[in-house]
């Protein structure tokens, strides 16, 4: 491979991030064949820590579709189609609310490349058993820690619940996807655009009781991967329902993200910790830079539009330095450093997170001319 340089252009980076990126998850497979990993230790992506829950086993299969469709290489898609094979029976799973991240990275986009109804029966299916986390009297999704908690991380997965009533003209689903996304923007996005991780509600009543936090800093602060979450999770819920009023929690939620972030995109893992232990959090950059994308295609004000994707840019910019890309540190197994997955639980602190490189790899497929709505 030609020595990466950090000067180039940032497509050209962009492109040659997305080769190494290749490699690497190449490496991985044939490492540890069949294995989702969340989080490296080191460096390195077998060690036996928690999981602390299973939502990542579509992202090494979501990056074998993205490159089965940038390469036409007939052996990604071989491996992507296997890769989603394995976590078919995960659309019947009620133990997790990730159902979104699960099947809208595999199975969604092998319905795109095929256009095939039987593929897209799992998709519809996930969104269908993900509904059943409904709580009727406080009107949110459950989070898979207990029935009266709801996170932020939710707004990435209530996608697939549009989709699927969207497919079945199933009203009442449709209902609850919309619902879920005003209780959300009501109790957990803030008056200044920022977050909380989780709202804790009365399960019988439907009272909403307070706001919470698992990875953040503080039940009060701002957890930036969360932010990211509903930075991008708002906007598709915009694209999939057509409310304004998702659209607009969108910008505010972004407009926050870019106020309270160094100028190089790359945030901390809670904005409002003191003196933050590490500086950075880039697996909340990858996901916003592929937001920031989105929000720019929907965004019918054209400077805005223009500013949100010259910040996607801006982050890219960043991630596409030796710094962040493990281009240089061939003993590293992952793609993306100075991840963070739980700081408080210690794990995933300073490493390559799967998710993290899905979205890095989602991010850069867009930069080079793929759909930014997806
Ligand atoms: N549990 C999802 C996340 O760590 O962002």
């Amino acid at each position: 491979m030609t020595r990466f340089d950090p000067t180039a252009p940032l497509e050209t980076r962009a492109a040659q991030a997305l080769t190494f990126a290749q490699t690497r998850v190449r490496a991985l497979i044939t490492t540890y064949p069949d294995y989702f990993p969340l989080y490296t230790e080191e460096g390195k992506w077998q060690h036996g820590r928690e999981a602390w829950t299973n939502w990542c086993e579509g992202f090494l299969g979501g990056m074998m579709w993205i490159f089965a469709r940038r390469t036409g290489d007939q052996s990604w898609r071989d491996r992507a189609e296997y890769y989603s094979r394995l976590i078919e029976d995960r659309q019947h799973d009620t133990d997790v609310h990730d159902l979104g991240f699960v099947f809208w990275s595999t199975w969604k986009r092998w319905f795109d490349a095929s256009g095939d109804a039987a593929i897209e029966a799992r998709v519809v299916q996930a969104g269908q058993t993900m509904g059943l986390r409904f709580n009727e009297e406080g009107k949110y999704l459950r989070s898979f820690v207990a029935p009266d908690s709801c996170f932020i991380d939710i707004m990435m997965n209530v996608g697939i619940i549009f989709h699927a009533a969207k497919k079945t003209g199933d009203g009442d689903l449709l209902r609850k996807a919309s619902e879920h996304c005003l209780t959300t923007r009501r109790y957990l996005v803030r008056g200044d655009g920022s977050t909380a991780h989780e709202g804790i509600f009365n399960v019988q009543s439907g009272e909403f009781l307070r706001q919470s936090t698992h990875q953040g800093w503080r039940d009060d602060s701002s957890w930036a991967r969360g932010q990211t979450w509903a930075l991008y999770g708002f906007g598709t819920a915009y694209r999939l329902s057509g409310d304004e009023r998702f659209l607009d929690t969108a910008q505010r939620c972004a407009d926050f993200y870019v106020a309270r972030t160094p100028s190089h995109g790359v945030p901390p893992n809670d904005w409002e910790e003191p003196s933050p232990r590490l500086p950075y959090e880039s697996s909340a950059a990858a996901i916003a830079a592929s937001g920031f994308f989105q929000l720019a295609a929907l965004i019918p004000d054209p400077e805005r539009s223009a500013r949100y994707e010259a910040y996607a840019r801006t982050i890219l910019d960043t991630l596409l330095t030796p710094e962040f890309l493990a281009i240089d540190t061939p003993e590293w197994e992952g793609i993306l450093k100075h991840g963070i997955y739980h700081q408080r639980k210690d794990l995933g602190v300073d490493e390559s997170v799967m998710w993290g490189e899905y979205f890095f790899v989602e991010a850069l497929d867009k930069l080079l001319g793929a759909p930014p709505l997806s």
